[in-house]
């Protein structure tokens, strides 16, 4: 069987491996860049490699052909949320102006801030909006605030809600190790040094949505909660489907993800994906690994993974423990995508409610994720590039936000708006990057 689903075909022949490189607005439209202007001298002059991916080989393949204007939902979300996605707006508003496109951005409520306005985390004009769009960009979500609501009315389950609605079943969180944050890293230099893996997570099975699930009261009276970790044959298909096809375009080698020494769903998952890599990926070295193992050798020799492909709750646990690796969750974006309709592309990061509205937090995910939405969603790999070599330079720069920044680095020190501000002047200045092939 082959895979079928055009748009995650699309989207993971994009994940490449490279080897050699190594305004916010208030009010509820915002349009950024209604007068485009015609895009810059395109003239290849600075064939710059970015370290986040290899060129983009199928732009006709897009899930949205290229367009003048495109409409995105911008999720803000809670804590940190109004914040990042203020900057990275400002980044999206110079980058529209640059090369003459439109970005006409409307915002939705999701999360906490859904609660509140709505008292739904994410309210059915929410999910309408989203699917009606061309992509989303969602921020983070989740506060105090709201942590001791009923489920039903936590942030977290607004967030749960919209990867089931909106179908969003593949999660790909690459977690990349750049040269200039490897001291960033709580481990040792020769340990993160070229580290490059990419972690598949599956996002709308297992305990996360299975029934039956709850907190009963047995006739003794005590009680007992419980959960089904659960997964049919065809979820465990169409991720490693998806797996194998974004493992083909790296190093070709994959890790299956499992507890198959102890649970018969990790058992399922483990024959299932045998089966669909050795049927449609016989190129891919295909190993699997205990999620106990797993979480050890991450720490103890994360360059022996390349892709690593896993259920939902074991890919939560391992992509927070990868992203780690890299420094800071503070520079890890991701995407989110099902068969058909919009991706969401996001942050991996939390709303960090303790610094939330001081200007402290870090953008440079939430601008690395309008990356990811502009060349997987929209058509736009060259502006991907520009923005991904933007966010490089400026820690070539050496300007950190704090959860970057070491002590004796030397680095400056800057806050949220002045790093997206940073980004933006680069945006500006820099000559777009050599046309991809
Ligand atoms: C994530 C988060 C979510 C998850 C929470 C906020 C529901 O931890 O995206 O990794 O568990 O999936
Ligand atoms: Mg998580």
């Amino acid at each position: 069987m082959k895979l079928q689903i055009t748009k995650v075909a699309f989207f993971t022949l994009l994940l490449h491996n490279n080897n050699n490189n190594n305004s916010h607005n208030t009010s509820n439209v915002v349009v950024v860049n209604a007068f485009a202007v015609k895009a810059s001298n395109n003239s290849n002059k600075f064939a710059y490699k970015s370290s986040f991916t290899t060129p983009n080989k199928s732009t006709n393949l897009a899930a949205v052909s290229r367009k003048d204007a495109y409409s995105i939902t911008l999720l803000p979300g809670d804590g940190i949320g109004p914040e990042i996605t203020a900057a990275t707006c400002e980044v999206l508003q110079t980058l529209t102006k640059k090369c003459g496109f439109t970005l006409e951005m409307k915002e939705a409520l999701i999360g906490g801030a859904a609660i509140d306005a709505a008292n739904d985390p994410f309210p059915q004009e929410s999910l309408d909006q989203c699917l009606s769009s061309d992509s989303v960009l969602l921020a983070c979500i989740g506060g105090y605030k709201w942590d001791n609501n009923p489920r039903e009315l936590r942030p977290e389950s607004g967030l749960l809600k919209m990867r089931k609605e909106m179908g969003l079943f593949a999660n790909l969180r690459p977690a990349k190790v750049l040269k200039q944050l490897i001291d960033a890293s709580t481990l040792k230099r020769e340990v993160v040094e070229g580290v490059d893996i990419m972690v598949v997570r599956e996002l709308t099975g297992d305990v996360y949505f299975g029934t039956p699930k709850g907190i009963d009261t047995l006739p003794s009276g005590e009680r007992v909660g419980y959960n089904n970790m659960i997964y049919s044959e065809s979820e465990i298909q169409r991720i490693a489907q998806v797996a194998g096809d974004v493992a083909s375009k790296r190093q070709g080698r994959l890790c299956s993800i499992d507890k198959a020494n102890v649970l018969d769903v990790s058992q399922l998952w483990k024959e299932v994906v045998t089966e669909v890599i050795t049927d449609e990926f016989p190129e891919i070295e295909l190993s699997h690994m205990y999620v106990d193992n797993a979480a050890m050798q991450l720490i103890r020799w994360p360059k022996q993974f390349d892709t690593i492909v896993c259920g939902n709750i074991f890919g939560d646990i391992l992509s927070d423990e990868a992203s780690m690796l890299v420094g800071s969750l503070g520079m890890l974006p991701s995407a989110s995508i099902g068969s058909s309709g919009p991706g969401v592309f996001e942050p991996c990061h939390g709303s960090a409610p303790d610094i939330a509205g001081q200007d402290k937090s870090n953008p440079l995910a939430m601008i690395l994720s309008a990356a990811m939405m502009l060349r997987y969603d929209l058509d736009r790999s060259a502006e991907a590039d520009l923005l991904e070599a933007a966010v490089e330079a400026v820690l070539d720069q050496g300007v950190r936000t704090a959860d970057i920044k070491q002590e004796t680095d030397n680095c400056e020190l800057v806050g949220c708006k002045e790093m997206g501000e940073r980004v933006a002047k680069l945006v500006e200045t820099m000559d777009m990057p050599a046309t991809t092939v």
